[in-house]
């Protein structure tokens, strides 16, 4: 069976003992943000965490995991991917590598192969980059749709999309579709009116790519409002290739989380340190635009939350690795190996204002990742190593 984001039926009460190092983003429960445990166990009931400790006084249960003295985190929570697409873009990113710069042009190449792709084929394209994140220790995922442009397009890849992940956000506003290029007020039109018809039932956030090329501010606004009105919470794509007005939109609009967050003036960043809007780092995305690395110190200084995704997607950032991504946030962004471990859990957690992932705490869903390694510092110090030894959704061993 592939492994998917959806849930399972999990056994009965297993004991995870013998853990090295365990994160449970729970200062209450251990030393420091991270609330770190040595020899730690974990006791795991249904798709619930029953029970944290130090093995010396874990309680019986009916079967037992030694970790064998290595180290155990909450799964990784990825906020932010555009998994609905078809075909491929390497020739881009080769002619980025010899020089020339990202267009969010580029775009179009995947919303024309992905309005040509059959359901199949992208169901199998986001079962496929679902799977590869899971057995790299992501347990939750968000995912967008933003490559169909049209009701029909936006519709079906929410539909798909919301098969494989509880996350599912409505990005119809990711550029203005081709149709429509004279007449950017019609799409916007289209948007927030057929189009959401057809979309919000899917989905649970709606998300503008608010930036010169797509969509300037009050268009964004004008979106994120008429998808609030119905239902949908405001997450938005800001400030990613230049300054502009979407990190201040999204505070305003009380948006889950600005993501990018890479050209940020000083407004910007006390605007995200005042407000609940987490402030999501890409970095995948950087390295595959060879752009400037957002500042995450910065942010972490002035009092921002921050989160680390993927942005998982053909075209800016081809990678499902949130460990690739912890580890280009710590050589390259100025977050230390623990900041850069909580914003990949709790982070993107607070991200998707979800209280249930992103910490081990009595109560929360039973998703686990363990590490072959000693700590959760080996993300960052082992970089390009896969280390996911055993990864439980749910309660359930999925890799
Ligand atoms: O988050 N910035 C807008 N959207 C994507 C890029 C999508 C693409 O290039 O296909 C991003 O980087
Ligand atoms: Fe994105």
């Amino acid at each position: 069976m592939t492994p998917q984001l959806k849930d399972t039926t999990a056994p009965m009460a297993t004991a995870i003992t013998n853990i090295s190092s365990l994160v449970t983003n729970n200062p209450s429960l251990g030393r420091g943000p991270l609330g770190l445990i040595d020899d730690a166990a974990v006791v795991i009931d249904g798709d619930r965490i029953a029970w944290v400790g130090t093995t010396s006084k874990a309680p019986a249960t009916d079967s037992h995991i030694d970790a064998g003295g290595r180290a155990v985190l909450p799964g990784f929570v990825d906020s932010h991917s555009h998994l609905v697409f078809a075909g491929d873009r390497t020739a881009e990113f080769n002619a980025r590598m010899e020089g020339r710069a990202y267009s969010a042009g580029g775009i179009r190449t995947t919303v024309a192969a992905t309005r040509a792709a059959s359901d199949a084929e992208l169901e199998a394209t986001v079962a496929r980059y679902v799977a590869e994140a899971l057995r790299q220790g992501t347990t939750t995922m968000e995912t967008k749709s933003g490559y169909g442009l049209t009701v029909e397009d936006e519709a079906r890849a929410l539909r798909i999309a919301a098969r494989h992940t509880d996350e599912v956000t409505f990005l119809g506003a990711h550029i203005v579709a081709p149709e429509y290029a004279d007449d950017p007020a019609g799409y916007v039109d289209l948007v927030t009116g057929p189009m959401l018809d057809a979309c919000a039932p899917h989905a649970r956030w709606v998300d503008v790519f608010c930036e010169r090329g797509a969509f300037d501010g009050d268009q964004a606004r004008t979106i994120l409002t008429a998808g609030a009105a119905r239902g949908l919470t405001p997450r938005v794509h800001a400030n990613q290739l230049g300054p502009g007005p979407g990190v201040q939109l999204a505070v305003e609009l009380g948006a889950a989380s600005a993501d990018h967050c890479t050209h940020l003036t000083d407004a910007d960043v006390d605007a995200l340190a005042s407000g609940d809007t987490v402030a999501t780092l890409l970095p995948g995305a950087e390295f595959s635009t060879r752009a400037r690395y957002p500042d995450a110190r910065r942010l972490l200084d002035a009092g921002a939350t921050v989160a680390l995704s993927t942005d998982c997607n053909p075209g800016s950032s081809f990678t499902s690795s949130m460990p690739f991504c912890i580890a280009l946030a710590v050589r390259d962004m100025g977050m230390t190996p623990d900041e850069a471990v909580y914003a990949a859990t709790a982070g993107g957690a607070r991200a998707l204002r979800r209280t249930d992932v992103g910490r081990v705490a009595e109560g929360a869903r039973a998703d686990l990742l363990l590490l072959d390694a000693p700590s959760h510092v080996h993300l960052a110090y082992r970089p390009g190593v896969p280390l996911a030894s055993a990864v439980w959704r749910a309660g359930v061993k999925v890799a």
